[in-house]
């Protein structure tokens, strides 16, 4: 199995994405780690706790990572994930307690003691995975390659331009850019795309398992969920896709381009810029391409293969 360890905001979609990852026998979750973003770290961890505990996977460890991003003050995503992150689904409180370790210490000992490189997959704010890649650099050959939830091509959520991930912590996300780390880009652009068909919700909603059944209750309460082709009871899988990208990365359709985030005050904050033209422009030309800014960006997405997938594994149907 593929060592991965995911650093998350649970969450609605983190959730999902915890219930894919531990059930997937092609991948081993040596880690969980846990951010700021969709609510305050405190509810992140006790969220990612009770959900590897409804999985049947209580042994994985869980750190507790950074409270806001590194310059800006936190945003809750309430409107979108609820007062508690997870939907208001009545989730009960965990019964054990996040690791002695804080999140970039966890990150740092689960990356230097795997047998084989690791794969991050980040799907929230990029704040530990900043800090980490600055205090501790030595760890990035260890590093097979990081999947990312964030920014997005076309059009934001957060704003206008912006993607909620990259926009909460733009300054961490523009140093994971340019780490010098293999990237993908799993944006937007293909996030929105993979939508559960509202008669599978329901099945998963009757599955005698209990985390099937949690992924089921959370993609039915999955709030914004698209009202795809007049199916109220259809959700997104959000983040679990960009875990779906490490196990079947054939399942996306990815190009090779320069990234740069928006640092500047005003309207455009938090934007990644994704060049696509087909040559490079006159300041590049004369500048030369900053290798560790091209990342493996997500243009398109396989949406009944990864459907598919999510459904075969967490319900294993
Ligand atoms: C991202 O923001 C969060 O609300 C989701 O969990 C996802 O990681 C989408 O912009
Ligand atoms: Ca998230």
């Amino acid at each position: 199995p593929i060592p991965v360890i995911i650093d998350c905001d649970t969450g609605v979609d983190d959730a999902l994405a915890l219930l894919f990852a531990v059930r997937h026998p092609g991948l081993d979750l040596r880690a969980v780690t846990c951010v700021a973003g969709n609510t305050d770290v405190d509810g992140v961890v006790r969220n990612t706790l009770t959900v590897l505990e409804v999985a049947g996977a209580p042994e994985i460890p869980v750190a507790r990572g950074a409270a806001r991003p590194l310059i800006e003050p936190s945003r809750s995503a309430r409107h979108v994930h609820g007062d508690d992150g997870m939907g208001d689904i009545g989730l009960p409180a965990p019964t054990r307690v996040p690791s002695d370790l804080g999140a970039v210490d966890l990150l740092r000992r689960e990356i230097l003691a795997s047998p084989r490189p690791v794969t991050l997959i980040p799907t929230a704010p990029l704040t530990n995975i900043a800090l980490l890649l600055r205090t501790h650099p030595e760890v990035t050959d260890h590093i097979e390659r990081i999947v990312f939830m964030g920014g997005a091509v076309a059009c934001g959520n957060a704003t206008a331009v912006a993607e909620f991930n990259v926009w909460h912590d733009p300054e961490a996300a523009a140093i994971l850019l340019t780490a010098g780390v293999p990237i993908t880009m799993y944006g937007l652009d293909v996030f929105q795309r993979v939508v559960v068909p509202g008669a599978d919700v329901r099945a998963l909603r009757e599955s005698a398992e209990p985390g099937a059944r949690l992924a089921g209750d959370l993609l039915a309460h999955r709030p914004a969920a698209p009202d795809v082709d007049g199916d109220p009871e259809a959700g997104g899988i959000g983040d679990a896709g960009a875990v779906c990208a490490v196990v079947d990365p054939a399942g996306i359709a990815t190009r090779l381009l320069p990234v740069e985030v928006s640092l500047a005050p005003g309207p455009t904050r938090g934007q990644t810029l994704v060049d696509r033209r087909p040559r490079p422009g006159e300041s590049e030309i004369h500048d030369g391409l900053r290798e560790q800014s091209l990342v493996d960006v997500a243009l398109e997405v396989d949406v009944d293969r990864f459907v598919k997938l999510y459904l075969e594994t967490v319900a294993g149907v």
